[in-house]
């Protein structure tokens, strides 16, 4: 890849066709998922060290939670698997790690598992990985119009200090907007991935599902998001 290449600041990713690439292969979903799961591994190193210093992905919307028990306690399994199997490597690599949702519905051994990640990570300031885990974006804006408005209530906040920027601060971590978004599988819609932190981040979504979305094809999309035009409204 050429040298003047303008790397985004914050990239989120909807890691989405884990049951696809699964089905493809006459294999249960569960399989895609953990083929997922690696995929992330090499991928996340892969996307740092290119000196991007946001990710965010998502990992289990509040609308998953409509799937089978089954393929819900799978996934659950695996993300305290992940938490404890990779804590040494984010340490050792100075990453912060975060996780972005409601706590609410979570099993026991996840709660303990992101509090326990975030406690260990949270000094480190070069890379941040957010992890969308039971996120909604619409749920999150509505979390953050009623904190917003208890403090009003409570007089610790005026209507008139209400605006983007104060906003920005109540969403469930503070973050910089996302620069681009990329939605792996071919489908064309962000199914509730973080709302307020994408309305000027450029979309891509190429035809490769999550467990096939390697280190070349993240450089791709990086040379695709180099040829786009941000305007912000200009000219
Ligand atoms: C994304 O893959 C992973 C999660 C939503 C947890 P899917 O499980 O949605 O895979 P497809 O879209 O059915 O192929
Ligand atoms: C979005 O994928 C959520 C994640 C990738 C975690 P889904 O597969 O759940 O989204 P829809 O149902 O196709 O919109
Ligand atoms: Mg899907």
């Amino acid at each position: 890849m050429e040298n003047e290449i303008v790397l985004p600041k914050h990239v989120g990713i909807i890691m989405d066709g884990n049951g696809r690439w699964a089905k493809k292969r006459g294999l249960k979903r569960s399989f895609g998922h953990k083929a997922g799961a690696k995929n992330l591994e090499s991928l996340l190193k892969h996307i740092f060290k290119r000196g991007i210093p946001y990710v965010s992905v998502y990992a289990f919307s509040t609308e998953n939670f409509n799937r089978d028990e089954e393929e819900v306690n799978y996934l659950m399994d695996l993300f305290v698997k992940y938490f404890n199997k990779k804590k040494s490597v984010f340490i050792k690599n100075g990453i912060r790690v975060i996780v972005s949702g409601s706590r609410e519905n979570l099993r026991e051994d996840v709660i303990d598992g992101i509090k326990n990640l975030e406690d260990c990570t949270k000094e480190f300031t070069h890379f941040t990985f957010n992890i969308c885990l039971n996120y909604g974006g619409r749920m999150e804006i509505v979390d953050a119009i009623k904190k917003i408005s208890q403090k009003i209530h409570n007089n610790e906040l005026k209507l008139d200090d209400v605006n983007e920027e104060l906003v920005s601060h109540y969403m469930y971590k503070d973050l910089p907007d996302l620069d681009f978004v990329i939605r792996t599988s071919g489908e064309q819609r962000i199914s509730n991935f973080m709302l307020w932190q994408s309305s000027y981040a450029e979309y891509y979504f190429p035809d490769v599902l999550f467990p096939d979305f390697n280190e070349k094809e993240f450089d791709k999309s990086l040379e695709i998001y180099n040829k786009r035009n941000r305007r912000f409204g200009g000219v």
